[in-house]
Formats: structure tokens, C-alpha cells, sequence
């Protein structure tokens, strides 16, 4: 990958997933917008020019449908959750730039100017198709009019995508014995016209573009194997009321695409661009210039759930080049998020709400900090509050919390403030590190790892103030107590530079118990070794402990609200909502085995630690990965199916898990001695927390 670190010359933009204005958030939805708050605040730290801009999915069949169920207008159902996204996300410090919707003038203009281009550049035919149709109430029946059989992997599916099966976004047409979902019918086929764009002249662009790609493996790996299948051109026009016009062609009068409109997809994304394009309008292309981040070199950063990589790594980027836009550096896409193991679900009220949440009364940036940094981005995610507590009691209250207290109490009754004495070598040293682990965790898009470099440089500081004892110095040597302290109050401030973009209202209020003026959001690492002023005042504790009967309540609460929801049998419903804006996605999870094992049984299962030391890709699979894994006493050859899901380069040096004594077997002519264990679709290698050397028996 060529791209040039963090924070380059150029001006970027980071974007979220537009949520379809149809349903209430909860804090599944949250995570892919806290993800990308938190991104877009960590580059502006590390110096880097960014727009963030989001805006509402107004368009497409599921508004659609739902309007007509409550039959008001579209335009004015969607309206109504746009507004109530647009307080909402500010409530979590979800601060974009720019949050506009994909029904306004900007987008389009952009839209049908970038639809032109395609035409004329001569990417986009006519087609005569099979779409399905509902015979009694003669109409068609796009998208999620429709249901049946997904052509590929045979899972039930929706008309524009097999969301429970194999993924893959569906053609008009393409799903089999398709039922119409409004009158249940089974649906015949009739022959429409309808506009297609090329993308099947892409594939060598595509693939190109997705060696440039940077952000997570997944968003990577699934389209290089799409691509290899063969990819298919992409109708861009549904027989839909909802939805921007299909742009006139200058001299093609007899396009059929008159009474057509867009698909939802085409203008969605475009919005990204045209939000952007209104942020600038706003602050003058002095501050930010749009064109210079979408047509002349900008870092476009996506970040989205990983149910759209299709749409963001193929349909997306192949628009963008034909229309001579700036393509996507980089694409995080999320894992799924459960809750209590389970999956979130609207229709049976299974859920934490968004409004909820700050309902109880807690703090917007606790919640930010668990899900920006409970497990990798591309790892799926569960919430539980008990989990919750553990990770605010543990980590904000008992080791950020701990040591900004303590330190500042004692800096303030002793000092008065900020001692007079300069920083010891050792403490500039481990701020230098901690914001260098902090910088390259962004350049590796892991905002877990960014959170961590600044959590463990608390640490660090409870662990420097315990060992240098300043309570002791203070009468027997008053100078080297200052000299501790001045250290731990410079820790302090890099702290609140460094946590801003995490918590960014608790990181105000240390700003400002360190007497700092102006504010924490626009200082960045240029300024961790600055000096705080000399007076502040007593500190307050910024992290308050969760007791365990508050968790106690709250599982009470979701379990008795599920109950209800369940009793009410009212499970059908609303279950298209869950799909249809759904970041966070659902997760089935396995019943659990019944037959028990005795300890002997376990004992005979000899797993041991193992240390990744190559790893190389078995040609002619689509899956297969060869790895030499050392377990300390000797080296095994295993073959692992994590080809796709996996960056095979960085394996190496990956601590995993070894069943040492599986039977052997041989794939594709390889021998595999041994098995590494994983968890899920998405293959997460297992690994150990501490450091167990290779060889470790698993006991
Ligand atoms: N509304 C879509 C969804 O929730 C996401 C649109 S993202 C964009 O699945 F790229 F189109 F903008
Ligand atoms: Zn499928």
C-alpha cells in the first residue's frame, strides 16, 4: 500500500454510513458513528485537516413501503427520523461537520451530474429485464417488495439482497419464487427496460483499487473474491415513486427511463460528496475546499457495517473513477454487535435505545469509550452492561480516573498547581511513546489500539506516582516532590489531548480543571509537552463507579421490556427495520451442546500456545492459508481456511492457539498437522492475554 502516513498535506474526509431515516438508533447503530467520531477527532489531533460529514439515507423501498403503512408521504416520514438523527448524534458527541440528507438540491445535482458522466463516458445501456410484479395489485415489486430463494446459496432472501445467507447484493430479478411482501402473493415477472452501469468493464480498476485500499482486512478481502467470481453490471433504475429522477440525456429522447428513478444506492453515497460540498459552503473553501478532498488527492475515509462493503468497494469506488473523483483510501467496516450474546432486535424490543441509555442518566462518553474500544473494529462486538461496568469501574474510574485524581488533589493542596520544576527525561519519554502508539494505531485504523496507548499511559502514571511516593518527599526532600508531581501533571494534560477524541466531554472538564484555556478539541499532540498553567483548582473525580445492583436493574429492565414485546406477539412487524438501516446486524448463535465431556476427555485434548512463523497462501484455494507454527517444541505445517479474512502478510508473529493433536489430513496436496482454533464467520484467532510463551499447554 502506497499511501503516505498520517497526517499527510492533504485535506480528508471521513464518513459514516448514511442511516436510513426509518427507525429509532440503539446503540448497535452507535457504533459505526461513535467509530467514526472518534477517528475523524484522532486525525484532526495528530494535525490532520478533516471534514466529517454523515448525513440521512432518505431514499430507497424500505421508506418506501413503511410510509404507505402509515400513510403519510415519504418525503415527510423520513424527514421526521433525520430529525431526531440529527439530535441524537450530537447527544453521544457524534459531531459531524456536515449532516445533510440525500433528498436535498446538493445532492441532486451531484447525483444527476455524475449519472450524466456515466452515460456519456458510455458506461451505462439499456436492458430489457425480468423485474417481479404483483399481478392483483399490478405493480412492480423492487427490492424489499419482494422476498424468496437466494440464487447463490438458497437462504431465504430479500429482493436486493441475501442478508441471511451468503450476503450478496441481488439483481432485479435474480431472487427465486419471488412472494410480494405487501400482499403476500406470489409475484410473476414482466419485462421492463431498465438502465445498467458497467461495472463489469472495471474488474482490472477494481482490483488495482483494492491494492491501494487501506482500513480493515475484510473490507479487502470479501470484494478480491467477488471480483474473482466475475463481477456483473449494476442496475442503477427501480420502478419506484420514491427516489430522484433519473437525469434527462441530452439526445436520447426515447429513453424508457422517463418514469424510472434512481437506485437508492447511487444517490446515497454521492452524499458523502455533497455533504462535504455543503460543509464548504458553510465555511468557505478557505477552511475547507471540498473539490481539493474529492478531486484533487483527498484521504476519503469510509467507515461502515460490514453488511455494505459490497457497495463502498465495488459500486462505489467504479462510479467515482469513471466520474473522475478522488477514490477511498481506506474502508473500516464494522463487525456485528450483539447484546448479551444475542442479536438486537427491534420488533422484540430487544435492545438498548439510544434515547435509553442517556435516559438512565449516564454519560455519553462511557458509552463511546466500550464500543470504540471493546474489540478490534473488524471484530464483532457484545454489549452487556455487566460487561459495561467492567470496563468503567476497571479502566475510566480505576485507572484514568485514579491517577488524574490523585495526582491533580495532590498537585493542587501542595502546589497550588502546576509545580515549578521541568519535566524529567523519563516522563517526556513516555508521552513521546504513548502519542507514537497513538499515531500509529490510526495509521492503522485501530481506534482500540489508539485508546489503548492512552489508558495505558495512565497506568504508567499510577504506577510512577506509587513508585516515587511523593506523599513521603514532600517533608524530606520538597524538590523531588515537586519534580514528581510536575511529571504527573504534564501526564495529565497529554492524557486530556490524548482522550479527547474518546471522551471528549470528560477531557474538557480535565482541561479544565488544569486551568487550561481555549479548548482541548483544538489542541493536538503538537502541544503534550506544553506546560498546563501554574494555578488550577481543587480537581473533581471525572468517572464515577457503577455499583453492581444499578446492572442488576438494568438487565431486570431489558428482560422484562422483552417479555412484553414477546407476550404482545407482535413479532413480525417491525422486523424489516431492524434490516433496513441495520449497521449493527444480527447474529444467530449456536444452541449450545447438551452432551457433556468428562475431564478425562479434556485431557486428552492436547492444545498448546503457538507462534505464527509464516504464512502463505495456497494457490488454487479460495480459502486456504499455509502456516508454520511454532509450538516451542517443535514447528507444524497447518493449513487454516482464513484466506479471506485475514491479511495474510501480518500473520507472522500472531500468537494463536494449536490443537497439537488432531489427526493429520492433507489439503490441496498439503499436509496440515495440527488445527488453530478461531471463533465465528470471521475466523477472530483465538490468542492468549499475557505473555505465555510457545508450547504452553492449554489447561
Ligand atoms: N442506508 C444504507 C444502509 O443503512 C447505507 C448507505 S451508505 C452510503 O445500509 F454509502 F450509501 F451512503
Ligand atoms: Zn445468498
Amino acid at each position: 500500500m502506497s499511501h503516505e502516513d498520517f497526517p499527510t498535506d492533504e485535506p480528508a474526509v471521513v464518513t459514516c454510513g448514511l442511516p436510513y431515516a426509518n427507525g429509532d438508533l440503539h446503540i448497535g447503530h452507535l457504533r459505526t458513528y461513535v467509530g467514526g467520531d472518534v477517528f475523524s477527532r484522532a486525525l484532526e489531533k495528530l494535525g490532520q485537516q478533516t471534514a466529517f460529514v454523515c448525513g440521512s439515507d432518505m431514499h430507497g423501498t424500505p421508506i418506501a413501503v413503511q410510509s404507505i403503512q402509515e400513510g403519510v408521504d415519504p418525503e415527510e416520514f423520513a424527514l421526521e427520523y433525520h430529525e431526531q438523527y440529527q439530535e441524537t448524534f450530537p447527544k453521544f458527541a457524534v459531531e459531524f461537520d456536515n449532516y445533510g440528507h440525500t433528498h436535498e438540491e446538493t445532492n441532486r445535482e451531484l447525483t444527476h451530474e455524475i449519472v450524466r458522466t456515466l452515460e456519456e463516458k458510455g458506461y451505462v445501456y439499456e436492458k430489457e429485464i425480468k423485474v417481479a410484479w404483483d399481478p392483483a395489485e399490478d405493480q412492480p415489486l423492487p427490492d424489499r417488495y419482494v422476498e424468496g430463494t437466494c440464487p447463490y446459496c438458497g437462504a431465504k432472501a430479500r429482493g436486493d439482497e441475501c442478508d441471511e445467507g451468503c450476503g450478496r447484493h441481488l439483481e432485479p430479478g435474480e431472487i427465486e419464487d419471488p412472494v410480494s411482501t405487501i400482499t403476500g402473493n406470489p409475484a410473476e415477472y414482466r419485462d421492463r427496460t431498465h438502465k445498467f452501469f458497467e461495472v463489469s468493464e472495471l474488474s482490472e480498476y477494481l482490483t488495482d483499487f483494492l491494492d491501494r485500499l487501506e482500513g480493515t482486512a475484510n473490507a479487502r478481502n470479501q470484494p478480491r473474491q467477488w471480483i474473482e467470481d466475475g463481477l456483473q453490471d449494476w442496475c442503477i433504475t427501480r420502478d419506484l415513486d420514491w427516489g430522484f429522477d433519473y437525469p434527462e440525456i441530452d439526445g436520447d429522447d426515447e429513453s424508457s427511463a422517463e418514469d424510472l428513478v434512481l437506485y437508492v444506492w447511487v444517490d446515497a453515497p454521492i452524499e458523502y460528496i455533497a455533504s462535504t460540498k455543503q460543509y464548504t459552503e458553510r465555511v468557505g473553501a478557505d477552511t475547507y475546499d471540498w473539490e481539493e478532498a474529492w478531486k484533487a488527492d483527498g484521504e476519503i475515509v469510509h467507515i461502515i457495517g460490514r453488511d455494505i462493503i459490497q457497495h463502498h468497494t465495488i459500486f462505489w469506488p467504479a462510479m467515482l473513477h469513471v466520474a473522475e473523483y478522488d477514490e477511498p483510501r481506506a474502508v473500516m467496516a464494522s463487525g456485528f454487535m450483539t447484546l448479551n450474546g444475542k442479536g438486537f432486535s427491534t420488533s422484540r424490543n430487544r435492545a438498548v435505545w439510544a434515547r435509553e441509555y442517556l435516559d438512565e442518566g449516564f454519560h455519553e462518553d462511557l458509552l463511546r469509550y466500550y464500543l470504540a474500544t471493546n474489540g478490534g473494529f473488524q471484530q464483532d462486538v457484545d454489549f452487556s452492561w455487566s460487561k459495561f461496568r467492567e470496563r468503567v469501574n476497571g479502566e475510566l474510574v480505576g485507572t484514568v480516573g485514579n491517577f488524574l485524581y490523585r495526582s491533580l488533589l495532590f498537585a493542587h493542596r501542595n502546589f497550588d498547581g502546576t509545580p515549578d520544576a521541568s519535566v524529567s527525561a523519563e516522563v517526556e519519554d513516555r508521552i513521546d511513546e504513548a502519542v507514537d502508539a497513538y499515531r500509529e494505531a490510526i495509521n492503522d485504523y485501530s481506534i482500540r489500539k489508539a485508546g489503548q496507548a492512552a489508558v495505558e499511559l495512565a497506568a504508567f502514571g499510577n504506577e510512577y506516582i506509587q513508585r516515587n511516593e511523593p506523599w513521603k518527599l514532600t517533608d524530606e526532600d520538597p524538590d523531588q516532590a515537586a519534580q514528581v508531581i510536575r511529571d504527573c501533571v504534564q501526564v495529565a494534560k497529554a492524557l486530556a489531548i490524548l482522550l479527547e477524541p474518546l471522551t471528549p466531554g470528560k477531557a474538557a472538564a480535565l482541561w479544565d480543571q488544569l486551568g487550561e484555556d481555549g479548548s482541548v478539541h483544538e489542541t493536538t499532540v503538537e502541544d503534550v509537552h506544553a506546560a498546563p498553567p501554574e494555578t488550577f483548582d481543587e480537581p473533581a473525580e471525572l468517572f464515577e463507579k457503577i455499583e453492581e445492583d444499578r446492572v442488576e436493574q438494568l438487565n431486570e429492565k431489558l428482560e422484562a421490556r422483552v417479555e412484553e414485546a414477546t407476550e404482545d406477539g407482535d413479532d413480525t412487524e417491525t422486523e424489516s427495520d431492524d434490516t433496513g438501516g441495520d449497521q449493527s446486524g444480527d447474529m444467530d448463535l449456536e444452541p449450545l451442546v447438551d452432551d457433556r465431556i468428562s475431564f478425562e476427555d479434556f485431557e486428552g485434548i492436547d492444545m498448546r500456545v503457538g507462534r505464527i512463523e509464516t504464512a502463505e497462501p495456497i494457490e488454487d484455494s479460495d480459502k486456504l492459508v499455509r502456516l508454520e507454527v511454532d509450538i516451542g517444541v517443535e514447528t507444524r505445517q497447518v493449513v487454516a481456511g482464513i484466506k479471506q479474512l485475514h491479511d495474510i502478510e501480518e500473520l507472522p508473529g500472531t500468537k494463536v492457539i494449536l490443537l497439537a493433536n488432531m489427526e493429520q489430513a492433507e489439503l490441496f496436496g498439503v499436509e496440515s498437522n495440527g488445527m488453530i482454533l478461531a471463533a465465528g464467520e470471521e475466523a477472530d484467532l483465538l490468542t492468549t492475554h499475557e505473555d505465555a510463551p510457545a508450547g504452553t499447554r492449554i489447561q
